[in-house]
């Protein structure tokens, strides 16, 4: 049955530029849009700059242009970025739009008609010099509970506890230095504690269960009312029948979804409401659960109108095991990343990396080339390049026919269709990517099996046989790519002749037709790009500070200082030392997730003429899927006593570089060698 469906990715600040924590997000969206389009569906991807609030309008003071002008320059900047990286929107749009000025303000009349507005004055600071009261993120003091110094007006970085602005022990303002003044202001305030029930009941439906459960530690309590008004001069929506207030910016950003969804549909003279009232699904970071499954939900309930089916909460970005930070550049921007590396690379490593949970995932550096190189162009291009070339150059660019073990290949490929269908569905990438190279392995064991290359020279129409096969089975495969690879597999649809891949594509096989001219689909990557992308990103501490944003830019802020000298973590040890360990190389044949342990991943290790060992060791974290590691070879201290462990007994030590117990850190790569081989 073809289903319609909305998509939204969460809206992101007009103040900044986008960035690789900001990718996660909106590439993960853009995967599972693709994926229900190649399936056949009706599926309508909006989004839109989220543009009001205080630091907006800052900035554009400081850069001495109106907070039109910087909105309208961030909108080409984002709507580049996105296009570049193969996201795409249906409808990318602005929440300082007609369209969401009139819904929000029907919204709210909503909630005030259901009795759920309610007004309370209270204490706020206010700077004489800047002429405004100062939002929590424009105030820095002492905290008032350990004594810490140059803290936020809401939160404790040291001991993390969250207190009211004027609470701030020698309060500044953060635009003027000045010490501001306690001003009490009239606000407006959204009553939540009327849906207790009703919220309660939604949110273990509409979120995953670790998302909900968390959630729902607040309903012990009554809810607190939420503030939805902010005072002038503030960028963003007047409310109406107040004289100086305004929508603060989470009233009117999540409604941008439908203002976008509804400017779309008036474009295509189709009627909003049917469209926000089929499936929807909202994609969001884990630090704005409570917006969106809690005030959203209230405030869409008291207007009338559905909530999303369900909210799908990711978790952030750590690059190499840390949070990105600009002084060690690794807080890169979208045009960083794109002036230095292509975005398959990132699209293909990040699918490699999610798994539909709210658990962060790691850029690792190291990883990200290897993987990148050693997968998507080694293993899996690898057969369109092989195969592709050997027939143009030998064959006239013909496919023949299949044979048996040919065709035993190509249904091995259609059989995964189902499962791969499955995870696709579920968000879990990570594993649509681990059966991808399990088919391109059993490809490449069945070209390498054939060896066209020797019966090129003996016996054309059985390496036309081959081929065949082979590049079959990687047309099917780029089709399961497609929606992580829309580019790639536009160019391997062109290669096979083709003009449209939809998931029906994948019942049809390609006998005796000609192939079109090979394009080259994808490129080894080098750490050198990646070194020059980091260096581009550095920032000096002095200049790393920005204007934060209330919420979400907050987190991905980088509080690091200077970086500290790195010290050692073991003392220094003598070449004698160093000469006791029997390094070997190891094929992996086996890994397997531990049970009950988080830490602990227990490998079944062939080590040549030493044999078969087994080796626990606590990488789950940086390798959060065994079976990728199968086939890989790594390095082994093979002389290690042999350790007993609580699981077993552990005989030898893998090698691994990383911070102890970090969730980044990769294994030493070995090289191609046999099985083994003694590597000192
Ligand atoms: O956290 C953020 O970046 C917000 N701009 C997200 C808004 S999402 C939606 F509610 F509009
Ligand atoms: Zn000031």
């Amino acid at each position: 049955m073809k289903r319609r469906i909305v998509v939204t990715s969460a809206l992101p600040y007009a103040n900044g530029d986008i960035h690789l924590g900001h990718l996660v997000e909106y590439i993960q969206t853009d995967f599972w849009v693709r994926f229900q389009k190649l399936r056949g569906h009706e599926c309508v991807y909006v989004c839109a700059d989220d543009t009001h609030g205080t630091p907006i309008m800052i900035r554009a003071r400081k850069e001495g242009i109106t907070p039109e002008e910087l909105i309208a320059r961030s909108h080409a900047a984002h709507l580049k970025d996105f296009t570049d990286f193969q996201i795409a929107f249906d409808n990318y749009y602005s929440t300082n739009s007609p369209e969401n000025r009139e819904l929000s303000e029907s919204i709210y009349f909503a909630a005030e008609k259901a009795g759920a507005i309610t007004r309370k004055t209270t204490p706020q600071l206010y700077c004489e010099h800047c002429k405004m009261f100062l939002p929590d993120r424009f105030v820095k003091g002492v905290c008032p509970k350990c004594g810490a110094d140059n803290q936020y007006g809401d939160s404790c970085d040291k001991c993390g506890s969250t207190y009211g602005a004027e609470e701030l022990g020698a309060p500044k303002c953060t635009t003027c230095g000045s010490t501001p003044v306690v001003k009490d202001s009239e606000h407006l305030y959204f009553e939540l504690e009327p849906q207790h029930e009703y919220l309660e009941k939604w949110i273990p439906g509409h979120t995953t269960s670790d998302v909900s459960n968390k959630l729902l530690e607040w309903f012990k309590e009554p809810l607190r009312a939420w503030c939805i008004s902010r005072d002038a001069p503030y960028f963003g929506f007047k409310i109406p029948g107040t004289e100086d207030k305004f929508f603060y910016v989470w009233v009117d950003a999540p409604i941008g979804y439908i203002a976008s969804l509804k400017n779309w549909c008036d474009r295509q003279g189709k009627d909003w409401r049917e469209y926000w009232n089929s499936e929807l699904y909202h994609f969001i970071g884990k630090d704005i659960i409570r917006f969106h499954c809690l005030f959203w939900p209230g405030m869409l309930h008291t207007a009338g109108i559905e909530g999303p089916d369900k909210v799908f909460v990711h978790g952030f970005l750590t690059v190499n095991g840390e949070k990105m930070s600009k002084s060690k550049g690794t807080f890169v921007n979208a045009r960083t990343y794109l002036d230095n590396l292509p975005a398959d690379a990132l699209r293909y490593y990040y699918a490699a990396k999610l798994g539909g949970t709210v658990d962060d995932i790691d850029l690792n550096l190291a990883d990200f080339v290897q993987r990148v190189n050693s997968d998507l162009v080694g293993k899996i291009t690898n057969i369109a390049s092989r195969g592709g070339q050997m027939l143009q150059k030998k064959l006239e660019g013909r496919l023949g026919a299949l044979d048996a073990e040919g065709r035993a290949l190509v249904e091995k490929c259609q059989a995964a269709a189902g499962t791969i269908a499955g995870y696709y569905e579920d968000r879990r990438f990570n594993q649509v990517v681990v059966e991808i190279c399990r088919l391109a392995d059993a490809a490449n064991e069945y070209f390498d099996r054939r060896e066209p290359w020797k019966t090129v020279k003996t016996d054309l129409e059985a390496t036309r046989t081959t081929l065949t096969a082979a590049l079959n089975a990687f047309r099917l495969i780029a089709i399961y790519l497609k929606p992580v690879l829309p580019a790639y597999a536009d160019k391997a649809m062109a290669l096979f002749g083709e003009t449209e891949w939809t998931w029906e594509t994948l019942g049809t096989v390609l006998e005796n037709t000609a192939l079109g001219p090979y394009e080259y689909l994808a490129s080894r990557i080098d750490m050198k790009q990646v070194d020059a992308m980091i260096s581009a990103a550095t920032v000096k501490p002095a200049e790393s500070g920005e204007v934060a944003h209330e919420s979400r830019a907050s987190k991905n802020k980088d509080k690091s200082a200077a970086p500290a000298a790195v010290a050692p973590l073991k003392p220094q040890i003598e070449f004698a030392d160093f000469e006791k360990l029997d390094l070997r190389i190891a094929t992996v044949e086996n890994c397997e997730i531990v049970p009950k342990s988080s830490k602990l991943l227990k490998f079944t290790l062939n080590v040549g003429a030493l044999g078969e060992r087994t080796v626990f060791s606590g990488i789950r974290q940086a390798y959060p899927d065994p079976a990728a590691l199968i086939g890989k070879e790594l390095l082994l201290v093979a002389n290690l006593a042999p350790r007993k462990m609580s699981v077993g007994v552990s005989e030898g030590m893998i090698i691994f570089a990383g911070e102890p117990g970090a969730n980044g850190g990769v294994l030493f790569p070995a090289a191609a060698a046999g099985a083994g081989t003694p590597a000192t």
